[in-house]
């Protein structure tokens, strides 16, 4: 099935942002990512006019972990979002692109002395801090600076979101955030309040990712003004922002029913204006949302290269790409659907497992897919994989990475160009 962001023609052949995939495909050659353009400024948009809703504006802080380039750096810049960073590295291309410091969330549980001096020096908006080590570092650089550091603690809220175990963030046992049990967010907020160069901006928990749920988020946000409310109550301090973080879930099969972003955020704004005290405003709502914003607006071409059947008469079709520039099936079991270029009404389908041609038997990108008989040459498209594909890109086995394409109204821009095999010696000591 083709999602309804592509469209199909009577002949069978997939358009991605008015471009035909086969034309792509020959212009730019494959392994390709590709994203349309207008679904990346829709998601966007709708994020945006989602938090500009209410009577305290909040921001969009995209998740630029999910796919983030110089070219990506400048839309968000262009539509007046902010970002969440969480290394030196994001830092910098956020600011090649003209992103605001200001508008920039620095997060991480583990920040670089480096990255701590660059930031601030930089004037990054908020430093989102996850241990006490980190508040005492923090603390130190920015006296040395003579600044004032705003900072968002990271708390973890108990709170078992129903996504995969490697991408699920919310419950106390985690590497991330300061437990909000046993006093231990107590004490990193005691140790914020009395530095002498940190001011307490607000409070931060992100409870995992792809979540499909509408109430986990809802808990989150709770779970926060109930325990800013116990320190208004106790020191009357107030937060300016709370940052719910993200982890929308995105339709990567046709029966996934992903909750409506914008409805959630209007009724977290709700809760923050039933919750805030009657002498105080509520706070800026932030939002991180990542996923939610490029996977469905981002597909893969490959070619096929190889078909085989084993003894057991289970078929497998070879492309020239795979878990160098998709990591997600072979980490998280994550299903993706493909259909191939020219064939997709066509209603004589095998079960094969769609591999790629890495040195590794985990190498499989989709290991029950349902294709019409495949040949040698034909474009396999693997939808949804805008988000963590590009970004999680190795180039195991010396396999350069593809480029990523662009397409608006039919017009393709090369976001990034293909790696060479030229590249790939460049760091190596001659
Ligand atoms: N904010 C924070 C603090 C996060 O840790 C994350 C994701 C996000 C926002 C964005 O979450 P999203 O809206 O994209 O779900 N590589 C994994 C996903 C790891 C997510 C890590 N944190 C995957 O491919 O599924």
């Amino acid at each position: 099935m083709v999602p309804e962001t592509y469209q199909v023609d009577a002949g069978g052949h997939i358009t991605i942002g008015g471009m035909r995939i086969e034309d792509l495909a020959a212009k730019f050659g494959t392994p390709l990512y590709v994203f349309d353009y207008q679904t990346l400024v829709n998601r966007l948009t709708m994020f945006q006019s989602a938090v500009s809703q209410s009577a305290v504006p909040g921001m969009v802080a995209y998740a630029a972990k999910a796919f983030f380039t110089v070219p990506m750096g400048r839309l968000i810049q262009s539509l007046g979002l902010g970002l969440d960073v969480v290394s030196g590295g994001e830092l910098f291309t956020a600011l090649a692109a003209g992103i605001d410091p200001q508008r920039i969330m620095f997060h991480g549980n583990v920040k670089t002395p480096e990255e701590i001096a660059w930031g601030l020096d930089r004037g990054v908006g908020y430093w989102v801090v996850d241990s006490l080590d980190e508040l005492d570092q923090l603390d130190q650089a920015a006296g040395e600076r003579h600044q004032e550091a705003a900072v968002v603690l990271r708390l973890t809220p108990g709170i078992d979101a129903h996504t995969h175990a490697f991408i699920r963030t919310g419950h106390f046992d985690s590497k991330f955030g300061f437990a909000m049990a046993e006093g231990i967010s107590d004490r990193a907020v005691e140790r914020v309040l009395n530095a002498r160069h940190l001011r307490l901006a607000g409070f931060h928990a992100h409870i995992g990712s792809q979540i499909l749920e509408t109430e986990p988020f809802l808990a989150n946000a709770e779970a926060l003004l109930r325990y800013s409310r116990s320190w208004y109550d106790q020191k009357g301090w107030w937060p300016e922002v709370l940052d719910i973080g993200g982890g929308f879930g995105v339709r990567y099969q046709p029966d996934d029913d992903p909750p409506n972003p914008a409805a959630i955020i209007q009724t977290v704004q709700s809760l923050l204006a039933e919750w805030t005290p009657a002498t105080q405003r509520p706070p800026r709502l932030i939002v991180e949302p990542g996923r939610s914003v490029v996977a469905e607006a981002g597909v893969t071409i490959y070619t096929v290269r190889a078909r085989k059947t084993t003894p057991g008469g289970h078929g497998y079709v070879a492309v020239d790409g795979g878990m160098g520039d998709n990591i997600r099936p072979a980490l998280y079991q994550a299903v993706y659907q493909a259909e191939i270029d020219g064939k997709v009404h066509s209603d004589r389908r095998i079960p094969v497992s769609l591999v790629g041609r890495y040195c590794e038997s985990g190498d499989v990108l989709i290991p029950q897919a349902h294709l019409p008989a495949a040949d040698v040459g034909d474009r396999v498209v693997v939808f949804g994989t805008g988000a963590y594909n590009y970004a999680m890109a190795s180039t195991y086995n010396r396999v350069p990475r593809p480029a990523v394409v662009v397409v608006r109204e039919g017009q393709p821009t090369v976001w990034v160009r293909r790696e060479t095999w030229q590249d790939l010696i460049t760091l190596d000591n001659p």
